[in-house]
């Protein structure tokens, strides 16, 4: 299924405009990397960050953190800087990269979070691999995935419901392509234990439009 990763700088301006009409949507997401970090400055890593918006929730929660946000896409990462200006909190190191081929050094980071990204990996089982080598020993990634298995009468529901709201043409498409290259939870869960982590918890019926996974990188 070919869906291009790559977005014009203004379905990225559209996306990021949509998407701070829902705060609460990163707001969960950042609470759920809170209760699942035990240090009070650790080194986060925001995989496929996007705009920076759930960094910019992450800097909101840990003023002493060292976070990184990185992403292939210049445009992105340009609105996820001027997200992320005006929070007098941590400050964020913004990268340009792919999770195929991280520019971290091994062992360096103690919790990966990444929202939504998934999908647009070319090698899934490369990327895996590497957010292994740069976690420490006992690291979490907390994944959320768009759900492969999510009913096509949602999705048409889901249409409907962006264009009430009155999201862009390019933003729907933006959304609804994602799940033509969407995996199952089941298959995620499959990678981490085989790529060297122990699931923590694993959420999400067949029928919701996403799933949280969150997995630790075994000791030694
Ligand atoms: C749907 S957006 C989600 C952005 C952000 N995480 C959010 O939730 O707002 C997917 C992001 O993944 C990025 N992406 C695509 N391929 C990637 C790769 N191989 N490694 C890391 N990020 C990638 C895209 O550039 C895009 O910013």
């Amino acid at each position: 299924m070919s869906v291009s990763s790559d977005v014009n700088a203004e379905t990225a301006e559209q996306f990021n405009t949509y998407m701070k009409r829902y705060p609460e949507l990163y707001q969960s997401l950042a609470s759920c990397v809170q209760e699942h970090l035990s240090s009070q400055t650790p080194v986060i890593l925001d995989l496929g960050a996007g705009t920076g918006l759930l960094t910019l929730e992450l800097q909101l929660r840990y003023p002493t953190a060292t976070l990184l946000g990185l992403d292939p896409l210049r445009t992105m990462l340009r609105l996820a800087k001027d997200n992320t200006r005006e929070t007098s909190s941590s400050a964020v190191h913004w990268l340009q990269g792919v999770s195929e081929a991280l520019p971290l050094k091994s062992g360096m980071v103690e919790g990966v979070v990444t929202r939504f990204s998934l999908p647009y990996w070319n090698q899934p089982e490369k990327s895996f691999q590497e957010i292994n080598r740069v976690l420490k020993p006992g690291g979490v990634v907390i994944l959320q995935g768009l759900n492969k298995d999510y009913p096509r009468w949602k999705l048409a529901l889901l249409r409907l419901l962006m264009r009430l709201r009155t999201a862009p043409k390019n933003v729907i498409t933006y959304h609804l392509d994602a799940y033509k290259i969407a995996h199952t939870r089941a298959w995620v869960e499959d990678l981490f234990t085989s790529t060297g982590f122990r699931l923590l918890l694993s959420s999400g019926k067949p029928w919701d439009w996403q799933f949280l996974i969150i997995a630790q990188k075994t000791q030694g």
